[in-house]
């Protein structure tokens, strides 16, 4: 276990799978977690999660609103303040995809993908790293992706925004580390939640990805939510700046003869 007790985290898009996984790891550590949710229909498992981590020995308070929107991360990262003092801790988890070749991808589905993944992490990363400079410390970790270098065809924007998000986190854990401030990025492989509804439900698919994976299986969200936690605790004062990849080994490209 690492230590996170007593501190004050915003966990994005916290209402299922890695997300829901790390809000309630944080709890198990006695964290105050601020769990964010999209959509008035996701209130009810929102509410799930904090009960989680309430249980767990934590506390935690469920939080709407839309990660691309500007006045919605201002009125989060302001209510957690307002609740807590500050934040110690950021986690830019939200995310969607939809596989759609280039070609015939409209622009409302490029901008829908690029402002939920990549301005969603710029306006919450702005708003509570003023809060963390004003501290003098804090962590920022992103929930990238294998496909922050893995090209991946259907997905461009997808890619587009995992790729743009290596450079953010690089660039801002530059800008922020005379503040004390660290900022890393995750990167998933195949992780079973229910944005790969479209994999799990199709067992070829399910077998090709598996395929692909030298340990031969898909992970679980708590196996994302052990790194997430060892990255925002003090274990890992001395790493920012960097990518941490958790994916089985699908990054090493097991059919590549
Ligand atoms: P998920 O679909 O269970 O979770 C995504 C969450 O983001 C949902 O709770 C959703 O409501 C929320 N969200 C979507 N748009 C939002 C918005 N505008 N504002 C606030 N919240 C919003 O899927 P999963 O897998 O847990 O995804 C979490 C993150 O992990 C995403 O960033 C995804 O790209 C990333 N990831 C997932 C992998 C996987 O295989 N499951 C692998 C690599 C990365
Ligand atoms: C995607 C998943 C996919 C995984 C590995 C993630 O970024 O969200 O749908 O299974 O990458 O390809």
């Amino acid at each position: 276990m690492t230590s996170l007790s007593g501190k004050r985290i915003i966990v994005t898009g916290g209402s299922s799978g890695i997300g829901r996984a790390c809000a309630e790891r944080f709890g198990s550590e006695g964290a105050r977690v601020a769990v964010n949710y999209y959509s008035p229909g996701e209130a009810g498992d929102a509410a799930a999660v904090v009960e989680a981590i309430t249980k767990a020995g934590g506390s935690g308070m469920a939080v709407q609103g839309d990660v691309s929107s500007e006045s919605d991360v201002i009125a989060l990262v302001g209510s957690v303040v307002k609740a807590w003092g500050g934040v110690d801790v950021l986690l830019n988890n939200a995310g969607i995809e939809k596989q759609i070749p280039t070609l015939e991808m409209s622009l409302e589905d490029w901008h829908r993908v690029i402002e939920t993944n990549l301005t969603g992490t710029f306006l919450c990363t702005r708003e509570a790293g003023k809060v963390m400079q004003e501290q003098k410390a804090g962590v920022i970790i992103n929930m990238s992706s294998v496909h922050e270098f893995i090209p991946w065809p259907g997905f461009a924007h997808y890619t587009s925004s995992k790729g743009g998000m290596k450079l953010f986190m690089g660039t801002v854990a530059r800008e922020l580390a005379p503040s004390g401030i660290r900022v890393v990025n995750v990167a998933p492989g195949a992780i079973v939640t229910p944005i790969n509804t479209f994999v799990l439900d199709d067992p070829e698919a399910k077998h090709a990805v598996e395929s692909e994976i030298p340990l031969g299986r898909m992970g679980r969200p708590e196996e994302i939510a052990a790194t997430v936690a060892f990255l925002a605790s003090d274990e890992a004062s001395y790493i920012t700046g960097t990518t941490v990849v958790v994916d089985g080994g699908m990054s090493l490209y097991p059919k590549f003869v």
